[in-house]
């Protein structure tokens, strides 16, 4: 099982103005999402785990290996980011072609590729759009294409940024399962993201970014339990723990369906 192990972590931009002071966290086999207002230095995290930026000090390991040590190339072939816009990502005329860009890139042989491709493109349920025109298809598609386009490259570390923006109910759905199943293959799964809702339904562990630090992590539950520090981060908890709430119950609900399973118990 693949792990990231973030060490005492600091970033700036600008000198006297710290994004990160000094973070200490692992991340594991727990599908996690990292929230925290916009500003919060979400997307910058993710950029330092890529190794697009660099950290000002502190290190950040990979399977116990520092990334420091390797170069954009190198850390690409172990962490996927699939981007928030799929249109920032696609770039080629056919579906296969986009999909199979990135094996290829990485150093697949074409049939090595072909093959990761295709069953990329079956889990998010595009079997039938391989030789379709990316631009010729809806944004709920195109964001699954370009999902498609990481998974094929088989990381062992897999980064959503936002995947639910713009995205109708069916292919949040779509999503949430093909998360799940991601973590079913042992990936280890990273979500940056404000869908309080969709936090809820679909990940064990949650972490909250605030003034450069880790406000809270722990199981989601626990972390939407503590309404004064998400008010303070400027977040709120799902609507359903907020209905929840103001119905007079105190236990965190994450779900409807386990609300109507407590009612009914
Ligand atoms: N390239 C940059 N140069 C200077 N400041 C930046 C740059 N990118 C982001 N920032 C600042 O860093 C902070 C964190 O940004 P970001 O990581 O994008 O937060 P989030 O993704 O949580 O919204 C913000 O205050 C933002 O304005
Ligand atoms: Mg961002």
């Amino acid at each position: 099982m693949p792990t990231i192990k973030i060490n005492d972590l600091h970033f700036h931009y600008k000198e006297n103005e710290p994004i990160f002071k000094g973070l200490n966290f692992v991340l594991d086999s727990r599908s996690t999402a990292i929230i925290g207002q916009n500003g919060a230095g979400k997307t910058t995290f993710v950029k330092l785990l890529k190794g697009l930026l660099r950290p000002g000090k502190g290190s950040i390991y990979f399977n116990g290996k520092n990334i420091a040590d390797m170069t954009v190339a190198q850390i690409a072939k172990h962490i996927g980011l699939v981007f928030q816009n799929p249109n920032d990502q696609i770039f080629k005329n056919k579906v296969i072609d986009e999909v199979m860009f990135g094996p290829l890139n990485i150093g697949m042989n074409n049939d090595e590729a072909l093959k990761h491709s295709l069953a990329a493109l079956k889990l998010v349920g595009l079997s039938n759009t391989v030789n379709c025109n990316p631009y010729d298809m809806g944004l709920s598609e195109r964001k699954l294409i370009a999902i498609a386009s990481i998974l094929a490259m088989d990381t062992d570390v897999v980064i959503f940024d936002e995947p639910t923006i713009a995205q109708d109910y069916n292919a949040k759905e779509k999503i949430k399962s093909i998360i799940h199943q991601l973590n079913i293959k042992g990936k280890l799964v990273l979500t940056i993201i404000h869908d309080m809702d969709f936090v809820a339904e679909c990940f064990e562990r949650t972490i909250v970014f605030a003034n450069g630090a880790i406000l809270l992590d722990g199981p989601t539950a626990d972390v939407f339990s503590h309404k004064d520090e998400l008010k303070m981060a400027y977040l709120e908890p799902p609507h359903v723990t907020q209905l929840c709430n103001s119905l007079g119950y105190d236990k965190v609900f994450l779900s409807v369906d386990s609300f109507v399973n407590y009612i009914k118990n």
